[in-house]
């Protein structure tokens, strides 16, 4: 089976604002909603699961109840204290509800990415399928300059080669959980993201073109350049 898992666990600290961003409004709807829907006009995902803050859960089920009208699966987890621990927070309860299945197939996105397209899902879901893991990523349009000390200039790697990292991240369920498990605590606080899980075992991730307007809400300016998209 094939699930959507939005990660809505986090506090939004970067953005300086009461309330996790995820549930600020972008036009007639909270960012959490328009995400949600993307995943839910996907016919090939089975259920979709939210994991968000402890704190947040009943104020997403509200708005859900108010926004959302599907006959879709969908279903709110508590989140965990990183990125990571909500992605195995949905990883336990996907498994609570279906059972371990070596052939599960789970398509995870943040929460504060609203403009992610039905391409892209579509695209993860054939590589996660292909590949056992994939990436969703864009060429870089900007030199990157890498700097071991944050002073000094260590290297400036050939532009052709890099790419920026953007969601959605898909993955073989129980591939990705027997990586997780693996790894001793010092690496799950180094590792925060779960493609680098596979990079570190040496586990070939798929590249998906993802798209420049996919983009990450993460302060101020973002909100205004997704409320001029919008
Ligand atoms: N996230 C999550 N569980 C956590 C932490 C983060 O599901 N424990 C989610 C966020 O809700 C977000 C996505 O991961 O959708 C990307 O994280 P980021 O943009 O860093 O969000 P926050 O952690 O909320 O932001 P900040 O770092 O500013 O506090």
């Amino acid at each position: 089976m094939i699930f959507g898992a939005i990660l809505a666990g986090g506090k939004g600290t970067r953005m300086g604002i009461d309330k996790p961003k995820q549930f600020l409004m972008l036009g007639n709807k909270p960012i959490i909603i328009h995400t949600i829907e993307k995943f839910l006009v996907c016919d090939r995902i089975d259920k979709v699961f939210v994991g968000v803050h402890p704190d947040w859960v009943d104020y997403t089920e509200d708005l859900i109840g108010r926004y959302i009208h599907t006959d879709k699966a969908l279903s709110i987890v508590p989140g965990g204290k990183d990125r990571n621990g909500t992605i195995f927070n949905i990883v336990d309860q996907i498994e609570s509800e279906y059972g371990e299945n070596d052939s599960h197939i789970i398509v995870t996105h943040d929460s504060v990415r609203p403009f992610v397209t039905l391409r892209i899902i579509e695209e993860n879901i054939d590589a996660a399928l292909q590949y056992g893991a994939c990436d969703t990523v864009v060429n870089a349009v900007d030199t990157i300059v890498a700097s071991d000390d944050g002073n000094m200039i260590s290297e400036i790697p050939d532009r052709r080669t890099m790419f920026q990292g953007q969601t959605p991240q898909s993955f073989n369920m129980s591939l990705l959980k027997k990586m997780y498990l693996d790894l001793n605590d010092g690496e799950k606080e180094i590792l925060t993201d779960a493609c680098k899980i596979c990079v570190v075992r040496d586990i070939p991730v798929k590249l998906v073109r993802g798209e420049t307007s996919n983009i990450k809400i993460t302060t101020i300016d973002d909100m205004k350049i997704a409320k001029a998209m919008i």
